[in-house]
């Protein structure tokens, strides 16, 4: 699909994305804009090459993608300057062999804090309520009369929630929990966690004012101390070499016998097949997954875990979110081309 074709910019999107801001932003800046129709879903690095052809003045790409030196040396002979990856997280991008090729790298943080904070969320309310499970007994015909004992899941409020990685993400999930349910708060973090201490703080003498009961909090010195005591895990670490398998299986084995792990950062910050045998092991240890070790596929044995709810990659995907991504990835390119800052969390 070929826009403004007479542009001076040669501006390559490898997938359709959501909105038209994002073109138009393209199109009304003197971009020639190709947006790649190939219908399978994830495309091979030979399939890009093609893409870029001899003369291309940025990408702007997705994170099922390899950016690595093959694709940067393609975009870089072919005169591109500036590769968009539409998401936050940007595992996929060799950022080394970017500067090498003098490509910019951009990505789209902000404006998926929320919605993604939202799906980490839901799936910990539907892990501690049994939603899912309860959905299927409904619709396959089961329910046949109120029980005591039915779905019999946790209540929130007094316990506790554990996040790792308070960053933005991190930050807005534990906000939701400790103010939407008054839950306790603890969290781990190498890095940045003003944001989250300046809100619980604040929030803590707002109850305090309020006469109502406080929440605790407290951040722990290390990520083994909230696998122990919290009740809901939720992960929102980047993947990067230290992450990798972060949770595995001496660590499921430090948490609570009933405690709920969510993951909606990336899949191989869990051992993936330490967590099914662990789910297998545990019939009361619930978990909440968005992203999985080697996406598409799920581990043998994941889809059979009752305990497990299985979402496909989608933390992100609300129209407002997705609209928005697609806007600040376009924005990156043009940026570049055009001598604006291009936004990238690792340049600053
Ligand atoms: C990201 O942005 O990194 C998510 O995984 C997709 O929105």
């Amino acid at each position: 699909e070929v826009w403004n074709p007479n542009g001076k910019y040669r501006v390559i999107s490898t997938k359709s994305m959501p909105g038209t801001r994002w073109i138009n932003l393209l199109i009304q800046n003197d971009c020639r804009l190709e947006i790649c129709t190939e219908k399978k879903t994830i495309l091979s690095i030979e399939d890009i090459i093609a893409l870029i052809g001899d003369k291309c003045d940025g990408v702007i790409g997705q994170l099922t993608e390899d950016w690595g030196e093959e694709l940067f040396s393609a975009l870089s002979k072919a005169g591109g300057k500036a590769f968009s990856n539409m998401a936050v997280g940007y595992n996929n991008v060799n950022v080394n062999a970017a500067n090498k090729y003098g490509v910019a790298v951009g990505n789209t943080p902000g404006v998926l804090t929320e919605t993604t904070a939202e799906l980490a969320a839901s799936l910990s309310l539907a892990a501690a309520r049994r939603i899912v499970e309860a959905d299927e007994f409904m619709r396959a015909g089961l329910y046949d009369g109120w029980l005591p004992h039915l779905f019999v899941g946790n209540l929130l409020k007094g316990q506790t929630v554990g996040v790792i990685g308070a960053g933005r993400i991190g930050s807005a999930y534990a906000r939701m929990m400790v103010e939407g349910f008054k839950m306790n708060l603890i969290y781990f973090d190498l890095y940045q966690a003003t944001r989250l201490e300046k809100f619980v703080t604040a929030y803590g003498a707002f109850l305090k004012a309020s006469g109502e009961n406080p929440v605790t909090w407290k951040r722990a010195s290390t990520m083994d101390e909230v696998l122990q005591e919290a009740d809901i895990i939720s992960l929102h670490p980047v993947l990067d070499k230290t992450t990798y398998h972060l949770v595995n299986k001496e660590r499921l084995a430090k948490m609570k016998k009933e405690a709920i792990l969510i993951n909606c950062s990336r899949g191989p910050v869990v051992d993936e097949a330490a967590l099914v045998e662990h789910l297998k092991q545990n019939p009361s240890f619930r978990v909440g997954l968005d992203v999985f070790e080697e996406e598409p596929y799920m581990k043998p044995g994941l889809a059979e875990c009752k305990n497990a709810i299985v979402v496909p990659h989608i933390a992100s995907a609300s129209k407002w979110t997705r609209e928005g991504m697609a806007t600040l990835a376009a924005l990156n390119v043009l940026g570049k081309i055009k001598g604006y800052p291009v936004w990238f969390d690792a340049n600053r």
